[in-house]
């Protein structure tokens, strides 16, 4: 793979490449829509992902080249001009982590020609997109010898998709593919930043991700919609408690307080932050004591509250996640990531993962009139220079 990729840079770029990088894509286990809401998120890298392949420049220009999207050909920008122009596609990502390290004052003294190759599926909610960002920022720390911690890279690079791409997300996908590690998940608490790896041991057990195959239409708005309806019912929680975040409040203190967010549609997805973000502490430590028959059951909890308070799965993951939870071998199964389509993600006994994957095709297939696609899951480390 790597071989070829520097291969295609030669031919596409007339030069030799200098260095490869590789940036992973994530699956979340627990803990969905709870990271903007100050609560924790459990998700890791994946051995899937993006790489880059570059060579410095000795002039100002930038030349960036994706395989998976052949057809915008190589698109040709100067250092100083960087802004977000909708015919460049895919490049405004890496633009947008250019121009938070520019705007931060980190000093990208030259040019450079780049090729991307990524393996995630486009538009599966499996964060090609933060994987993409993380994998500029670590060449621009390299290249340009910038020192910067990989936190900060993460920060850097949710606030180039928040203002850049203008996608309001949250900082689970940077931060679980810049700091992602080999069969640890990352427990993480967004409202202060502080991680502990958690070493995945489902002996005889494997993360199977089922990809609805739906693309996440509508999903940016609708994204932005949830976070706004949240923003609004902590406003009303905050006349009387003094919290910053709805991962502050315990499930008791939900219900006492859930009168003073006035609308009812608010109130649903409030309970749902704050469920979820217990949920997710809860699923950690039965994980962490080998009780993955609960860790299965706080999944399938975990999926329902995502159906019917927050209401952001939809026909495609629902079937998929209601086939999978009849299959033999399986603990749980839930939608992973922003929903509105994209992937689910199932515990499955090794022994069963191929009936299980023959099966939930042909039913989703029956139903849906289109096939799934499944991965089993790797985890992997985070951004990484290849050599
Ligand atoms: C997307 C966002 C994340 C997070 C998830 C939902 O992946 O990028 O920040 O909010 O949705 O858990």
């Amino acid at each position: 793979m790597i071989n070829k990729l520097k291969v295609d840079f030669k031919n596409i770029f007339d030069k030799d490449c200098e260095n490869v990088f590789f940036s992973p894509g994530r699956v979340n286990l627990i803990g969905e829509h709870t990271d903007y809401n100050g609560g924790h998120v459990f998700p890791c890298a994946l051995s899937f992902g993006t790489y880059g392949v570059i060579a410095k420049r000795n002039d100002k220009k930038i030349r960036m080249h994706s395989l998976n999207f052949e057809h915008i050909g190589i698109v040709e920008f100067d250092i100083k001009q960087i802004k977000y122009d909708k015919n460049h596609d895919w490049v405004n990502y890496p633009k947008g982590v250019i121009k938070v390290f520019q705007d931060k004052g980190y000093e990208i003294e030259h040019g450079f020609d780049l090729l991307v190759f990524g393996n995630i599926p486009n538009g599966a909610g499996l964060s090609s997109s933060a994987s993409l960002e993380l994998l500029m920022a670590a060449i621009l720390n390299d290249t340009f010898e910038l020192n910067i911690d990989m936190v900060d890279m993460v920060k850097f690079s949710q606030e180039a998709e928040n203002k850049f791409i203008g996608v309001n997300c949250g900082i689970m996908d940077q931060f679980a593919i810049g700091m992602g590690k080999d069969r640890c998940a990352i427990l993480l608490d967004c409202n202060t930043l502080k991680y502990r790896y958690s070493e995945i041991n489902m002996d005889g057990y494997s993360i199977v991700i089922g990809n609805t195959n739906k693309r996440r239409g509508l999903a940016d708005s609708k994204y932005n919609e949830r976070r706004s309806e949240c923003e609004r019912a902590l406003a009303n929680i905050q006349i009387k408690l003094n919290i910053k975040a709805l991962g502050e409040l315990t499930e008791e203190e939900f219900e006492i307080n859930k009168e003073l967010i006035e609308n009812e549609i608010d109130r649903k997805r409030a309970k749902h932050a704050v469920y979820e973000n217990q949920r997710t502490l809860k699923a950690v430590k039965a994980l962490e004591e080998n009780n993955l028959h609960l860790f299965g059951q706080l999944m399938v909890g975990s999926h329902v509250s995502l159906r019917d308070d927050y209401e952001v799965t939809g026909i495609e993951l629902d079937t998929l996640v209601n086939i999978a939870l009849n299959q033999k071998g399986v603990v749980g199964a839930r939608m992973t990531g922003a929903g509105f389509g994209g992937c689910t993600v199932s515990i499955v006994k090794d022994e069963n993962v191929g009936d299980f994957i023959e099966n939930v095709t042909k039913g989703y297939e029956k139903e849906i009139g289109y096939a799934p696609t499944f991965y089993v899951a790797n985890i992997s480390n985070g951004t990484r220079k290849l050599g």
